[in-house]
C-alpha cells in the first residue's frame, strides 16, 4: 500500500486516456487517482471524458457511468446516494467531500479526483480506514449507564438535553475532516483526530450516559486532545456542515471544569 500524501499529487504519472465515441457539446474530463497496490509499481492519473447530457448531476454519478459504461476496474465505495452512509468519501477539487452530493457544475474545469489524502490506499479511491475505526472504537462511542431502568421503557431526556446533540448526532463518519487536519496527517497513529473526538463529546454531553469523568479522563492526553491546534481545517470541509472544533474546543473546557 502507499500512503498518498497532498503534496506528491503532482509527481504522479499520466495514465490512460478514455474517450467518448459520440458527438456531444457537453464533455467533461474527469481526472481520477488509481493504484492497485497487487499488481501496479507506481501510481497513475487516468483521464476519462464523460459526456454530461447522458449522466446524472453528481460526481458519484459520473463515477457510476464511468464504471457502469467505460471502465469496470475503478474502484471506490459507495451505498445510499444521498449523504448519510459517508462511504463516498474523496477529495474532489481539492477539497474532501461526499461524492454523492458534491454537483459536478460546481468543479468549473476538469474534475480531478483523489481518495481521502495522507491515508494508506487499499485500491484507487479506497483509503484505508483501518487506523480511523479503530481510534472511533476506543473512544466507546455508545451508551454507558450501568442505572437499571424498566426495560419495556427508552431512557427519557428533556428537550433541552436532547438539543445538545444537534451538529453531533448528524455526523456519518465519512472522515473528511480527519484527513484534511494538519496535526492528524503527521500524528495519526496518537491523536485521535476531529471525528473521533467530535463522537466522544456526542456521548460527554449526553445526560443519559454516566461516564462522563471516564470519558474525559481517557482524552486527557498531551496526543489524543492536545494535538488539535484549531487549524479549523476539519470545520471548513465538513460535508454536513458539522463543526468538530468547536466539539474539541469544549471537551478541553469540560477537563479544566471538572478538574481532570
Ligand atoms: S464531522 Fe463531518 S467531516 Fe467529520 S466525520 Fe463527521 S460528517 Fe464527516
Ligand atoms: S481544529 Fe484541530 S482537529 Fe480541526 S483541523 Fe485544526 S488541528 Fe485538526
Ligand atoms: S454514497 Fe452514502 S454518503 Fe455518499
Amino acid at each position: 500500500m502507499t500512503s498518498l500524501g497532498l503534496f506528491l499529487k503532482s509527481g504522479i504519472r499520466d495514465g490512460k486516456y478514455y474517450k467518448v465515441n459520440k458527438e456531444s457539446d457537453n464533455i467533461r474530463l474527469f481526472k481520477i487517482y488509481r493504484y492497485d497496490p497487487s499488481t501496479d509499481e507506481k501510481e497513475r492519473i487516468d483521464t476519462y471524458e464523460v459526456d454530461l447530457n447522458d449522466c446524472g448531476p453528481m460526481v458519484l454519478d459520473a463515477l457510476i457511468k464511468i464504471k457502469d459504461d467505460i471502465d469496470s476496474t475503478l474502484t471506490f465505495r459507495r451505498s445510499c446516494r444521498e449523504g448519510i452512509c459517508g462511504s463516498c468519501a474523496m477529495n474532489i477539487d481539492g477539497t474532501n467531500t461526499l461524492a454523492c452530493i458534491k454537483s459536478v457544475s460546481e468543479v468549473k474545469s476538469d474534475v480531478n479526483i483523489y481518495p481521502l489524502p495522507h491515508m494508506s490506499v487499499v485500491k484507487d479511491l479506497i483509503p484505508d480506514l483501518s487506523n480511523f475505526y479503530n481510534q472511533l472504537a476506543s473512544v466507546k462511542p455508545w451508551l454507558q449507564n450501568n442505572e437499571v431502568t424498566n426495560s419495556s421503557r427508552e431512557r427519557l431526556q428533556s428537550e433541552e438535553d436532547r438539543k445538545k446533540l444537534d451538529g453531533l448526532y448528524e455526523c456519518v463518519l465519512c472522515a473528511c475532516c480527519s484527513t484534511s487536519c494538519p496535526s492528524y496527517w503527521w500524528n495519526g497513529d496518537k491523536y485521535l483526530g476531529p471525528a473521533t473526538l467530535l463522537q466522544s463529546y456526542r456521548w460527554i454531553i449526553d445526560s443519559r450516559d454516566s461516564n462522563t469523568k471516564e470519558r474525559l479522563e481517557f482524552l486527557d492526553d498531551k496526543f489524543k486532545l492536545y494535538r488539535c491546534h484549531t487549524i479549523m481545517n476539519c470545520t471548513k470541509t465538513c460535508p454536513k456542515k458539522l463543526n468538530p472544533a468547536k466539539a474539541i474546543s469544549e471537551i478541553k473546557d469540560l477537563i479544566v471544569k471538572n478538574n481532570i
